[in-house]
């Protein structure tokens, strides 16, 4: 087990939409710069939501000296393709939870934002990143139309009628979907589907990255990792003695070592002295200074090679960033199907990732599963501890009774 002292990030360089080459009408011109616009407030909305997330993660993890590895864009698209169907508040909720501003964009904005995230990431890696959502639908329940339409066409949506009824089978179906998207890293993202679940809507994302300046495995060594000051682990350290990128930030007493993959993708590693302060400052204007400013040098570096696997259930974190609703009895999911009164259960997210000499392999998985509401939400109440009874008139409110039951047995 690794604790926090190592604080990893895999970016991938922000590269700009392709635009067609006919630029014919003004209204092509205006289309183009509001698509532009969408798609730059989005990925910073992206990267804002990134540094949330993570602290809220740290914050419930944190007594439990546990890993912490997600992926941020596989968590903001399950949510966004959510809130196609989503309406009133509880997409005001979701809009908000990441990052997006109402005035500023619509759903459709959105939409078109990741319908160009996903088919740039999709298009500028071959087959060593893959990301993309999929929609199991039970085959007793048919969804809008336009809903299921937006999802194909912006989130690329896969979609599959599944019989949920069949909870064992049904739960195989979509992990041998997410395990074959992930190159089997992720087999089991769903372990626990119940026969009510009436449509489950899944985001995935694998990727591969082979390092620019490979580790020589022969400079592998046994080492010790100090998870804490009393407790020391055995890895197996890599070595590298070559010019790297580095950059020590006074600010917050970190040094950031930059691995670049052989592709438009890099690895930052960041050492701090002291983690939580790190933790409390990261942002998204961090990683932009630390990128710009790096400077090149001879370091003898020793980074573990490791593989970690993590498993969240959501739903806290989402609540307490603002997402509230589509949990509950307010639900209104409206926009998925008409006339059934739908909400969400469980938000699940899954990830791997694997560092070894000659590059890294990171696989995440999320998972929102959507319930009737009348199945969801039966409030429990049971009078099973000490209760008082008060017993009235119901016209006169005279007090016939009143009691209190400690103990029903004698
Ligand atoms: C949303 O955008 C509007 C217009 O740009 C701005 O005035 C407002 O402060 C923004 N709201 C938030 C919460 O950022
Ligand atoms: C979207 O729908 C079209 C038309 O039905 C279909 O051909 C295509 O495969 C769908 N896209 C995905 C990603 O499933
Ligand atoms: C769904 O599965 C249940 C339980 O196995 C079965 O009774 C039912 O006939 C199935 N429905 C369909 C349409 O296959
Ligand atoms: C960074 O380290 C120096 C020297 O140990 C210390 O004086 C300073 O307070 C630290 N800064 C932060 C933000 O922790
Ligand atoms: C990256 O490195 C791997 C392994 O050496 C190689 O197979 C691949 O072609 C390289 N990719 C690029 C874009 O150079």
């Amino acid at each position: 087990m690794m604790r926090a002292a190592l604080c990893i990030g895999i970016l991938s360089a922000l590269v700009c939409v392709g635009r067609s080459d006919r630029h014919d009408t003004d209204e092509d011109h205006t289309h183009q710069a509001t698509a532009l616009n969408s798609l730059s407030l989005v990925s910073s909305a992206n990267k804002e939501f990134t540094y949330h997330l993570y602290r809220k993660l740290a914050a419930h993890t944190d007594s439990q000296g546990k890993n912490i590895f997600f992926s941020p864009k596989s968590v903001s698209v399950a949510l966004a393709a959510l809130s196609v169907g989503a309406r009133g508040e509880t997409h005001q909720q979701l809009f908000s939870g990441l990052g997006f501003n109402s005035s500023e964009l619509t759903q459709a904005n959105v939409d078109e934002a990741f319908h160009a995230l996903l088919d740039r990431a999709n298009k500028m890696s071959q087959k060593d990143t893959n990301e993309g959502t999929a929609l199991f639908v039970d085959h007793d329940f048919t969804p809008h139309p336009e809903f299921l339409d937006v999802l194909n066409k912006s989130y690329f949506t896969e979609g599959f009628n599944v019989n949920f009824t069949n909870t064992v089978e049904s739960s195989n179906t979509i992990n041998r979907y997410v395990a074959e998207k992930t190159n089997g890293k992720i087999d089991n993202l769903v372990d626990n589907l119940n026969a009510d679940t009436i449509m489950f809507l899944i985001s995935y994302i694998y990727f591969k990255g082979n390092w620019d300046t490979s580790f020589n495995p022969e400079l592998t060594k046994k080492d010790e990792f100090m998870v804490d000051e009393n407790t020391k682990v055995p890895v197996e350290m890599m070595n590298m003695k070559e010019d790297v990128d580095i950059y020590h930030d006074q600010n917050i007493n970190t040094t950031v070592l930059h691995l670049p993959f052989n592709s438009s993708s890099s690895m930052l590693l960041l050492l701090p002295d002291d983690m939580a302060t790190l933790e409390k400052a990261i942002c998204p204007g961090f990683v932009t200074k630390w990128l710009k400013w790096m400077k090149s040098r001879r370091y003898n570096i020793h980074v573990p090679k490791f593989s970690i696997k993590t498993s969240y259930m959501l739903n806290d974190v989402l609540i307490e960033m603002g997402m509230t609703d589509m949990f509950n009895e307010h639900a209104d999911l409206s926009g998925i199907a008409v006339g059934k009164k739908l909400v969400v259960s469980e938000v699940v997210h899954k990830a791997t990732l694997d560092v070894d000499e000659v590059g890294a392999t990171a696989t995440a998985a999320t998972g929102i599963k959507i319930m009737p509401m009348s199945f969801h939400h039966t409030p429990i109440l049971m009078f099973n501890r000490p209760f008082m009874v008060v017993i009235t008139d119901r016209v006169t409110e005279d007090t016939l009774f009143v009691g209190k039951i400690i103990n029903p047995n004698i």
